[in-house]
């Protein structure tokens, strides 16, 4: 049976790291652009063959970590000092994304993710607690003070590199500056290759 890895980050130690990201920053303004200013989100979803046009050391790094195969899709994930990423984990009320490979694009060296854990004397949380917020037609993840008061937090990174993040667990991110990171997900997800890191 499959376990499902219990850390919270590691770093990725990938081939063509920085190139990658230097791919990401130069494909940026027309990944954004190909999404329309109706998609002004945390979150957007660029349509995944235009990632593989644009970033072409991705397919390549991700064929030598033979995951290119399960390669699902990429989010472009923002934050703002006025607007954090406040606790939520990945996914939807019937799936949770437990891990993502997240590489910076800018800004992430002034933001944080932080990862929480329930408090003992509570009992337990529904799986998804985040809601969204549509503001003049941006959308953003609505902080939920009741149950940030039920967790504390237990470790944190800056992903100033190509990171794996454990997106199941709860976590939230702060930045003192703009930033924006590309989030590479995969399904099935490749816990055998993480267990393995
Ligand atoms: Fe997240």
């Amino acid at each position: 049976m499959t376990t499902i890895p219990t850390w919270y980050y590691k770093r990725a130690n990938l081939p063509m790291g920085n190139q990658i990201i230097k791919e990401f920053q130069d494909a940026l303004p027309a990944l954004l652009q190909s999404l329309g200013h109706k998609e002004r989100t945390y979150n957007q979803l660029p349509d995944i063959n235009l990632v593989k046009e644009l970033v072409p050391s991705l397919s390549i790094a991700l064929k030598e970590m033979n995951l290119y195969n399960v390669w699902h899709r990429v989010s472009l994930v923002a934050a703002w000092p006025y607007r954090p990423l406040p606790v939520h984990r990945d996914g939807s009320a019937t799936k949770i994304r437990e891990y993502a490979l997240n590489f910076p694009i800018y800004g992430c060296e002034y933001s944080e993710t932080s990862f929480y854990e329930q408090k003992k004397e509570y009992s337990n949380l529904p799986d998804i607690i985040h809601q969204r917020v549509n503001l003049s037609g941006a959308v953003f993840l609505e902080p939920n003070t009741k149950i940030e008061k039920q967790l504390e937090k237990v470790d944190s990174v800056i992903v100033s590199e190509p990171t794996w993040l454990k997106t199941g667990a709860y976590h939230s991110v702060s930045s003192t500056k703009p930033r924006m990171a590309a989030s590479v997900r995969f399904e099935p997800e490749p816990f055998d290759y993480l267990n393995s890191l």
